[in-house]
């Protein structure tokens, strides 16, 4: 019999706790949505009470996604969880994850609490949170440096308590296969005939991430928290396509499978990678670009004599076709549409006047139009910021024995300026100007350029990511000329910094007004 293994997928929050990684609210709408195609089970949204950004990010994905349970962390605190619910109260499928340490490392230098007061408090809390809604999730943190027979105690209580479902965090990466199958396999014997169900959390800082998550599932875990492309996190989490491929390859061995829709595995990939700006590493399994390149004579030999000899995956399962060539100068409105439908997109009116003058420019630029472009075209599309700076004009000049500078026009808040500035290449000269003109006190942190698709007319795809007192934003740009792509990601992240401290200050003064 094949055990169905739900998937927690916590991109938003654990993931979006990478270095770098942070996304703006219609950026976690756009990545919300592709979860909900891809089909996880639950999605856990942000941590309601960390912040007024987190806070409206659930409130809307609670609002405008449906399908997967919708998900907010919570500290095993009141107020904590309160917010929870305020964020998730319009959601047909809600639940609400609070946690607290179980190991004594946590509770004696972190938490200054006992034992007993700790499981006291989580009984509580989980009691709290249930007054909101029937769907409860407890996590004991670093449950894999807790005693064995304590841990078994909160899993105990907490169920009793009323939590569905009980997640054990491996929160520093600690465990090992072997060891984390023992404990999950001591815990599902605890609670067995209770009804609730055994989850894990696997921090990869051994590089064992998605191995402890499988030893676990092999254990008897019936959910997995897991992220796309793996990030979260120091080393990141067990990341959702190895364990949804893991499972479906290998159904013969763990009997046991998840509702992963998979052939939108590689699509979510180059969504979250380009959202956050974290580049997947060609070798990475599954996604990466490696991933089912054959280079070895004697492989590409087996190959054309039959898949099965080297190919233990197909590409079309997880979604990679070959570059199709969608669209052209000369493809109009109504095709557009019917072609961002076919890749699963539905655009309010706004969005696609938006994406269609995007795609109009493109194809002045390019002979022909891949599903990539296209992604990228809508992705700019809805999560567009307001554009307190915008570009009106760019010329640059450089070349052998040439000094790179830059002339460059700009909108700032409907005013023309313009400036002429140098540095060490074209687009240091841009960027200079640009920092000139804005005044900006922000720095550059990372600077990433690839390739959309492949041939010498790709589009170039930059992503930049800029910090300003302790807020970090990434900015996008594409476009064929590399030197312009520069500049719109640089805009970009300006812009959005901009209306983050927009942002901020709203919701001082919704504060301050209540
Ligand atoms: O790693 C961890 O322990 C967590 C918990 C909040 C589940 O992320
Ligand atoms: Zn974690």
């Amino acid at each position: 019999m094949t055990r169905m293994i739900r998937i927690f997928d916590t991109t938003l929050r654990d993931g979006e706790q990478s270095p770098g990684a942070s996304m703006n609210i219609e950026e976690k709408l756009l990545v919300a949505k592709q979860l909900a195609r891809l089909n996880v089970d639950i999605i856990e949204a942000g941590f309601a009470f960390s912040s007024p950004g987190d806070f409206d990010a659930i409130h809307r994905i609670a609002q405008e996604v449906e399908g997967p349970v919708i998900c907010s962390l919570a500290r095993a605190k009141p107020e904590d969880i309160d917010r929870a619910w305020e964020a998730l109260k319009s959601a047909p499928k809600r639940r609400i994850h609070t946690f607290l340490s179980s190991s004594d490392i946590h509770l004696k230098h972190q938490f200054r609490m006992t034992r007993e007061e700790a499981l006291k408090r989580a009984v509580e809390m989980v009691q709290h949170a249930r007054s909101f809604v029937e769907d409860v999730e407890y996590s004991p943190m670093d449950a894999t440096r807790s005693d064995l027979s304590y841990l078994c105690d909160v899993v105990e209580a907490v169920v009793e308590a009323g939590a569905g479902t009980v997640n054990i965090p491996d929160t520093v990466g600690y465990t090992t296969p072997q060891e984390f199958g023992e404990i999950i396999r001591n815990l599902c014997e605890r609670i067995r005939d209770k009804g609730a169900i055994i989850s894990v959390h696997c921090h990869n800082d051994l590089g064992l991430a998605v191995a402890n998550s499988m030893a676990a599932i092999h254990a008897g875990a019936g959910q997995v928290e897991c992220t796309v492309n793996g990030i979260g996190e120091r080393a990141g989490n067990a990341s959702l396509e190895e364990i949804a491929m893991g499972l479906r390859t290998r159904k013969d061995f763990y009997h046991a499978d998840t509702q992963i829709q998979t052939e939108e595995i590689s699509k979510s990939s180059r969504l979250v990678s380009q959202i956050t700006g974290m580049v997947v590493q060609p070798n990475k399994a599954i996604v990466g670009a490696n991933a089912f390149a054959h280079t070895s004579g004697i492989h590409q030999d087996g190959l054309l004599k039959d898949k099965n000899t080297y190919e233990i995956i197909r590409p079309e399962t997880i979604g990679l076709t070959q570059s199709r060539s969608v669209m052209g100068k000369l493809s109009g409105r109504h095709a557009f549409r019917e072609e961002l439908a076919k890749l699963g997109y539905t655009l309010s009116d706004q969005e696609l006047q938006e994406a269609f003058e995007r795609f109009k420019r493109l194809a002045d630029q390019k002979k022909e139009l891949f599903e990539e472009d296209l992604e990228s075209i809508v992705n700019k599309a809805v999560t567009k910021v307001p554009e307190r700076f915008s570009l009106k004009g760019l010329q640059v000049q450089s070349g052998l024995n040439v000094p790179p500078s830059a002339t460059v026009e700009l909108f700032i808040q409907d005013q023309l300026k313009s400036q002429t500035g140098t540095g060490d290449g074209p687009v240091d000269a841009v960027y200079r100007t640009i920092a000139s003109l804005t005044e900006t006190k922000s720095l550059l942190r990372a600077y990433i350029v690839k390739a959309i698709t492949g041939g010498t007319d790709a589009q170039g795809e930059v992503s930049v990511r800029v910090e300003e007192n302790g807020e970090v934003v990434t900015g996008h740009g594409s476009d064929t000329d590399i030197i312009i792509a520069s500049t719109q990601a640089y805009l970009n992240a300006l812009n959005k910094l901009a209306d983050l401290v927009e942002r901020h200050a709203r919701a001082e003064q919704k504060i301050g007004l209540c």
